[in-house]
């Protein structure tokens, strides 16, 4: 299998994630760097978080964006009217390009849902030139992402089987402690970094953190939508008083962090 992404409708993902990913994108453009007149590859496009945010911090010749999904492709070309950005359906782990045919090759939140993720490492290298950077960001769904794992503790009290999504949640591929630069520097990059960045996932009320989640996007919303209507319920409102946390409905705020980390292409 070469995604575990789910992925019900594009502004579904905009609702539980896009609306984070495009915070999330410009402190990933500090950290793996980005500069004028270069070519650069974004695997695992979304909805565009990353391509639309590229020609913001600089002024790149060309933005290729690749997604495994057709409907983000589709989204992204229909919210793109930038020339320089060209996107497509491809597989992250076997790259429709040529050897060092880019200045940089990013993935924003992309490698934990690719089960063979250090295949994907290779082919971001491969198609990056000597010299240029490989940069990539996965969310720390153990540690640093607490309102997601209040539901899935949550859940895990009511139901076994949210234990096993927890389990499958928290360690996904690159998110341990330490994979991501092993990875990295396994698969011959050089002075490889790795930072934390964070952000905060800001929600009106409870209905704007559930309702995604509801509707059965991303992980968490697969596991909600194949559940009884008893359980449904019970879970629904263990969920909502763990949200409110004894307080009148309303804004909350949950920090969010991710792993995120680079490295140079030999060679140069
Ligand atoms: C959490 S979304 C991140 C999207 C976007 N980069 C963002 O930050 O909003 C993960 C994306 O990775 C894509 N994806 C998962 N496995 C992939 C693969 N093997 N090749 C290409 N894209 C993949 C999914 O289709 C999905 O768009």
């Amino acid at each position: 299998m070469t995604s575990s992404f789910n992925v019900q409708s594009a502004a579904g993902y905009e609702q539980l994630m896009g609306r984070w990913s495009r915070r999330l994108a410009p402190s990933f453009i500090d950290f793996a760097g980005v500069a004028d007149g270069e070519r650069v590859l974004d695997v695992g496009c979304g909805t565009g978080s990353l391509t639309f945010a590229l020609p913001r911090a600089a002024d790149v010749s060309e933005i290729v964006a690749i997604d495994f999904s057709p409907v983000f492709v589709e989204a992204t070309i229909r919210a793109s009217s930038d020339p320089r950005i060209k996107v497509q359906q491809a597989d992250a782990c076997a790259l429709p390009f040529a050897d060092a045919s880019f200045d940089r090759a990013m993935a924003l939140l992309v490698l934990h849902f690719v089960p063979e993720s250090g295949k994907a490492v290779a082919e971001m290298r491969r198609v990056t030139r000597p010299g240029g950077v490989v940069s990539a960001v996965v969310w720390d769904h153990y540690g640093g992402m607490p309102g997601m794992r209040m539901v899935l503790d949550v859940a895990a009290m009511l139901d076994e089987k949210a234990d096993q999504v927890r389990s499958r949640y928290c360690f996904q591929p690159m998110m341990r402690p330490g994979e991501m630069i092993q990875n990295f520097a396994a698969h011959g990059l050089e002075r490889v970094e790795q930072t934390s960045l964070m952000i905060r996932m800001d929600y009106q009320s409870f209905e704007d953190f559930w309702q995604p989640i509801a509707a059965g996007e991303g992980p968490l919303g697969k596991y909600i939508g194949a559940l009884d209507s008893g359980q449904r319920a019970k879970i629904d409102a263990a969920v909502r008083a763990a949200y409110q946390a004894g307080q009148p409905d309303g804004p909350r705020s949950f920090a969010a962090v991710a792993w995120a980390c680079r490295g140079i292409v030999p060679g140069a």
